[in-house]
């Protein structure tokens, strides 16, 4: 039996990366010979239209043991907590929203089993909009493997390392960094080190990309080359495998005589990633006022119109806060477009209290938000030193889509029915 084993990386994001777990399994010069090294079959994994424009053309070349075609009809399994859009179980409402971190699983769970769904938007059927889940696991995935045909998935964890065992190879991922599985990809996820939980968007629209930098140059966010994609590694494995597959919102499973990861060899663009988030190149102001939080974007996944998100991925980590005579944590604001925040550690600059790592908090259309009291008493009146935040990783998913709530997440008792609570106490201004 071979296992795959971890972990070489490729570095660098759009890139055309090839590899080869055997000497010799990739083919040279062609891409479907008639006879391939190693007698391997040929199966492309297309991850945007044939006649996308060639900069955002995505594809991949697989070669493996056995074809995916190769599988009995799927039956519909249980969706647990996992839901999909359109998200029409609850009316959206302008309230605004905050949840405890969901407790781990009591039970044995599996990343599938252990999924749960908060809010989304748009809907897979029409490739618009993003779901935001949250995963919690205690077991690995062995005999089980998981593809999702209605989107990519970013995976943020917050506690506990995952390993995304794909198709292309594995990559570890550990709480401060994120893994993005393109749509359609098969993988198992592993725990190598016990429990985890953490944030999941699924996206169902164009895949995540970097964001153009304008004036910033060809410096600074987010840099290509600390993108890393897997080696190929590759399962030799027999024996009963079940291959969940979600598809316009449902769970289906299939059986299989053998793992289905066993690409043994592979080239393209269309490749799972990792990223730490301490390489991000922060830029703030040096004199004084804020940038739009727009500043902090990761990755964005475009609508269709420009620069308006489907969704755009944006952190808030550690860094120097020196602006002059300037309110420096996040102002008051209704914004049109709609914020899902999470914290993976520390706290979260606009709030004294009540935002825990394993959090989620959404302000959705024109939902009027900002620092609570405690946080504008103390912004307002304290020295405006130099100052650097340390302790904190706070990100947003942020959407010109309303993040519809699900009807767990509504009535879940980790929801804080007291959240609005937060902007009381602020008096009249002249009244102090
Ligand atoms: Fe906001």
């Amino acid at each position: 039996m071979r296992k795959i084993q971890p972990l070489k990386y490729q570095s660098g994001f759009g890139n055309t990366f090839s590899s080869e777990a055997l000497r010799g399994a990739l083919p040279v010069g062609q891409n479907s010979p008639q006879r391939t090294p190693k007698g391997l079959y040929a199966e492309v994994l297309s991850g945007t239209a044939f006649t996308a424009p060639r900069a955002e053309n995505q594809s991949t070349w697989l070669y493996k043991l056995r074809p995916s075609a190769m599988q009995p009809p799927f039956k519909r399994m249980d969706n647990g907590l996992l839901r999909s859009g359109p998200f029409d179980e609850e009316a959206a409402s302008p309230n605004r929203l905050r949840w405890n971190p969901l407790p781990l699983p009591q039970k044995p769970a599996d990343f599938i089993a252990g999924l749960a769904t908060l809010a989304g938007s748009g809907d897979p059927a029409a490739q618009s909009g993003i779901a935001v889940h949250i995963y919690r696991a205690n077991r690995s995935m062995t005999d089980r493997v998981f593809a999702n045909a209605d989107g990519e998935m970013m995976f943020v964890p917050q506690q506990g390392s995952l390993r995304l065992a794909t198709e292309l190879g594995a990559l570890d991922v550990a709480p401060g960094q994120i893994a993005v599985v393109p749509r359609g990809m098969k993988f198992k996820l592993g725990l190598p080190g016990g429990p985890v939980r953490g944030y999941l968007c699924e996206n169902y629209a164009a895949p995540f990309r970097l964001p153009e930098l304008g004036p910033i140059g060809a410096q600074g966010l987010a840099q290509k080359r600390d993108f890393l994609a897997p080696v190929a590694a590759f399962e030799d494995k027999g024996g009963r495998h079940e291959l969940v597959v979600k598809f316009l919102g449902n769970l289906w499973a299939t059986e299989l005589g053998a793992s289905p990861l066993d690409v043994v060899a592979w080239h393209g663009n269309y490749v799972p990633y990792r990223y730490d988030l301490a390489r991000f190149m922060a830029i703030n102001t040096v004199s004084f006022d804020h940038c739009d939080p727009s500043i902090f974007t990761v990755l964005t996944s475009p609508s269709g119109q420009p620069g308006v998100a489907n969704c755009d991925f944006v952190i808030f980590p550690p860094r120097w806060m020196v602006a002059e005579h300037t309110f420096r944590p996040p102002w008051f604001h209704r914004n049109v477009m709609s914020e899902l925040m999470g914290l993976v550690r520390g706290v979260y600059d606009a709030k004294a209290e009540g935002f825990l790592p394993g959090g989620v908090s959404i302000h959705n259309c024109m939902s009027a938000h900002g620092p609570d009291a405690a946080t504008w008493d103390k912004a307002s009146h304290g020295e405006l030193n130099p100052h650097k935040q340390e302790d904190t990783l706070a990100f947003m998913w942020e959407s010109r889509y309303v993040f519809r709530p699900t009807s767990f997440a509504l009535a879940t008792k980790e929801r804080q029915q007291d959240y609005d609570n937060v902007w009381n106490g602020f008096r009249k201004s002249g009244s102090e």
